[in-house]
C-alpha cells in the first residue's frame, strides 16, 4: 500500500477573472493558515493569471513548496509558430512546478490524441516539470466494462516517448485517476472502483517500467466536495486529490484539504 504526503490539486479551469480570482487565492491562503492542513496543495489557475496569483502567494510569504502552481495544459511543441499555445518553460518563469496533461477535457473536447499527450508528457518532463498525467474511462466505457483497457492504454501510450524520463525520476511523475463521467457531475465514482483501479494502475506501471512503482503518487478526480473528500482519501493507493468545480469555492477547498 501506498501512502505517502498526500497532493490536494485545485484546478480553477477556465473560471473567473483577475478580481475573482485575487479573491479566491487571497481567501485560500487565509484558510490555508488558519487550518494548517497536513498535505501538499497545487493550484492550476488559467494560466494568464498565474503572475497575479504566483505575486499573492509571495505577499503572504507561503513557500512555493507548500502552496505550488501549476499549468493547466502545455504545447506539445519546444517553441515556434504555434499561435495560441504556451509551453511548459514559459511557465516555469511563474514559478509553475507542475504540468496537468491529458486532462479529459483536453482530450474529448479538444481532441487531444494519445500521441500529443505521449509529446506532451515527454516535454514536460524534459522541462523538469512534475507531471500530473491524466487517465480516464468515459462512461461508455465504463458500462462495457473497458475501464482497465482504457486505462492501460492510456498510460502506455502517454509514457511510450518518456520511459527513460520516467524510470530515472519516479518524483517527477504523478497519475490522476478521473472517470470522464464523475467530473463535473456532482456522482464520484464508488470507493470499490477507485480502490480497484487505482491498484491496477499500479501493477500497470509496474508493468510497463519494468520494477515496484509505488513511489508515484495517484490522485483520484472527479466530483470530489467537502463530505467525499474524507472517505475517498483514506483508501488504499489515494494520494491525493484533483478538485475542480470544489476548489473555486475556499472553503470548500481548504475543508478538502483539512480532511487527511
Ligand atoms: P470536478 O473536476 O471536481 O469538478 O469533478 C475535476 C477535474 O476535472 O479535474
Amino acid at each position: 500500500m501506498n501512502k505517502q504526503k498526500y497532493l490536494i490539486a485545485a484546478n480553477w479551469k477556465q473560471n473567473g477573472d483577475v478580481k475573482s480570482a485575487t479573491k479566491l487565492i487571497n481567501d485560500i491562503v487565509k484558510l490555508y493558515k488558519k487550518n494548517q492542513p497536513k498535505c501538499d496543495v497545487l493550484i492550476l489557475p488559467p494560466a494568464i493569471y498565474l503572475s497575479t496569483i504566483l505575486s499573492r502567494i509571495n505577499y503572504y510569504k507561503i513557500p512555493l513548496k507548500k502552496i505550488s502552481l501549476g499549468i493547466q495544459n502545455i504545447s506539445p511543441f519546444i517553441e515556434g509558430a504555434f499561435t495560441g499555445e504556451l509551453s511548459a518553460n514559459m511557465s516555469k518563469d511563474f514559478k509553475c512546478s507542475h504540468a496537468l496533461i491529458g486532462h479529459s477535457e483536453r482530450r474529448h473536447v479538444f481532441f487531444e490524441d494519445d500521441k500529443t499527450i505521449a509529446s506532451k508528457t515527454r516535454l514536460s518532463l524534459e522541462s523538469n516539470m512534475i507531471t500530473i498525467l491524466c487517465v480516464g474511462e468515459t462512461i461508455t466505457e465504463y458500462n462495457k466494462n473497458l475501464t482497465k483497457k482504457v486505462i492501460f492504454r492510456q498510460l502506455k501510450s502517454a509514457l511510450s516517448k518518456s520511459l527513460e524520463l520516467f524510470k530515472s525520476d519516479h518524483s517527477k511523475v504523478i497519475i490522476a485517476y478521473e472517470p470522464v463521467w464523475a467530473i463535473g457531475t456532482g456522482k464520484s465514482a464508488s470507493l470499490d472502483d477507485i480502490v480497484n483501479i487505482h491498484a491496477y494502475i499500479y501493477k500497470t506501471l509496474n508493468k510497463l517500467l519494468g520494477t515496484d512503482h509505488h513511489m508515484i503518487k495517484i490522485l483520484y478526480g472527479g466530483s470530489v466536495n467537502n463530505n467525499n473528500a474524507s472517505s475517498i482519501l483514506k483508501l488504499p493507493n489515494v494520494n491525493g486529490a484533483l478538485v475542480g468545480g470544489a476548489s473555486l469555492n475556499s472553503k470548500k477547498f481548504i475543508d478538502i484539504c483539512s480532511s487527511i
